[in-house]
């Protein structure tokens, strides 16, 4: 008997996948590799079924003899261990972003005297148009909350945006940018005090209280599908905080940030400009165990915040203070900084790596952002926020426009600043 080797993700199977599967059984035995979520975050983002639930999916589909796992989008390594006679996938990965896995599959098989089959592409079905259907639909708080902890597992660093209303949201959803080799997008949203409150028009001081931060929580949970990091500020008394962990959990945050911070809040790129204290390490361990008590599944995380480096106290209380927190049950710590340069942080993140018990790494890189999320990365940093960028760069715009109104009397000059009438009525869909 033949060997014929498919590769797929199988995440929302389609009659084209039962096509290939067909095509391939007139071939020999099927063996499908099912990519890892490893393997489908190197190239595009998470698939909505996890492995196992895929892996059972092909399992039990019409022709297929055995399922593996194909750890890498690259086939080479399973090709290897199989040696198949035949490789089947549809001729639409002829251009693209896979051309050079086709590539490589063609001069493996060709050690060995394989043959690539290339039925043609069903037309008319792709599962990018299923997936826009799917996040029409929505999620649910469960699956958008595990997210993180998936894509963690899966994915060398977790990049996350700041949005503070339902239309930032929308962009940190939907915005992609297609790269050479990799479709780029962010991987969910940080939602910041400094620019949920900055909206709000109040400054930063925690004069936002939980409900009225939970509003904009829900509009943006209305019309998004990714994970949500959720920053509570100094977590508030312990006795306050472990009822800010249920409210978040029970929407589907998948995390929440808390800072060491005692006293009135103040943010903390103003640094030493400001009265702000650093919370003793007892009483904010404390604050994380209660947090941990507090929730009811294990899928929310509590990352701690370290302003040790924001308020000069130096790196070792920086990294007594991790180690610390680990201790209490911190899921993530965050070490955060205000300099211009990356190397404060670079040495706290190549001390943390040495650590015994490591969770991961969490960095706001605002002010020194010259580095680069690989840069980070090979640093050992796990997730990275962009933490005020829409909004920064939505204000500017918005001021000139009102000037340039102010200035002409009329509403022609200003338009140069502005998106077309027909593309703001047409932006979200359904308003027809
Ligand atoms: C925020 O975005 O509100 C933060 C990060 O907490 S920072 O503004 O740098 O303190
Ligand atoms: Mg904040």
């Amino acid at each position: 008997m033949k060997k014929v080797y498919v590769a797929m993700s199988a995440d929302l199977i389609h009659p084209g996948h039962l096509n290939i599967i067909k095509e391939a059984v007139k071939y020999g035995e099927v063996i499908v590799g099912v990519l890892t979520d490893n393997a489908i975050a190197s190239y595009k983002r998470l698939p909505f079924l996890n492995f196992e639930q895929r892996k059972m999916i092909v399992d039990n589909l019409k022709g297929v003899a055995k399922v593996i796992a194909q750890d890498t989008l690259d086939y080479v390594p399973n090709l290897e261990k199989i040696k198949p006679d035949y490789v089947v996938h549809g001729d639409d990965w002829k251009t693209g972003i896979q051309r050079e896995t086709r590539q490589r599959v063609i001069d493996a098989l060709n050690k060995w005297g394989g043959e690539l089959i290339e039925p043609t592409y069903t037309p008319g079905i792709s599962s990018t148009k299923l997936n826009i259907g799917l996040k029409e639909i929505g999620t649910t708080p469960g699956i958008r909350q595990r997210r993180l902890r998936r894509l963690l597992n899966a994915k060398d660093s977790v990049r996350i945006m700041e949005a503070h209303s339902g239309l930032t949201g929308l962009i940190v959803e939907n915005v992609s940018y297609n790269d050479v080799a990799k479709k780029e997008e962010f991987d969910g949203i940080w939602l910041s005090s400094l620019t949920d409150s900055t909206a709000k028009g109040k400054p930063d001081i925690g004069a936002v209280d939980l409900t009225s931060r939970m509003k904009t929580v829900n509009d943006i949970l209305e019309v998004t599908t990714k994970p949500i990091i959720y920053d509570g500020d100094s977590g508030g008394l312990t006795e306050h905080f472990v009822f800010m962990v249920k409210t978040l959990e029970r929407q589907g945050i998948s995390a929440v940030i808390i800072e060491d911070k005692i006293g009135l809040k103040k943010n903390s790129l103003f640094g030493k400009d400001v009265d702000q204290k650093q919370d003793t390490i007892e009483n904010f361990s404390n604050k994380i165990r209660e947090g941990k008590m507090a929730q009811v599944t294990d899928d929310f995380m509590i990352i701690a915040r370290i302003e040790s480096l924001i308020l000069k106290n130096g790196m070792e209380d920086a990294l007594n203070r991790a180690k610390a927190y680990i201790a209490a049950g911190a899921d993530g710590i965050m070490i955060h900084s205000k300099e211009k340069t990356p190397d404060e942080i670079i040495q706290f993140c190549d001390k943390f790596n040495k650590f015994k018990i490591k969770v991961p790494l969490v960095v706001v890189p605002s002010t020194y952002n010259t580095i680069t999320e690989k840069e980070l990365h090979e640093h050992g940093v796990r997730i990275i926020i962009y933490a005020n960028q829409l909004l920064r760069s939505a204000y500017p715009a918005m001021v000139k426009t009102a000037e340039t109104i102010l200035k002409y009397k009329r509403a022609k000059e200003c338009e140069e600043y502005c998106m077309p009438i027909k593309e703001i009525i047409n932006l979200i869909p359904g308003g027809k």
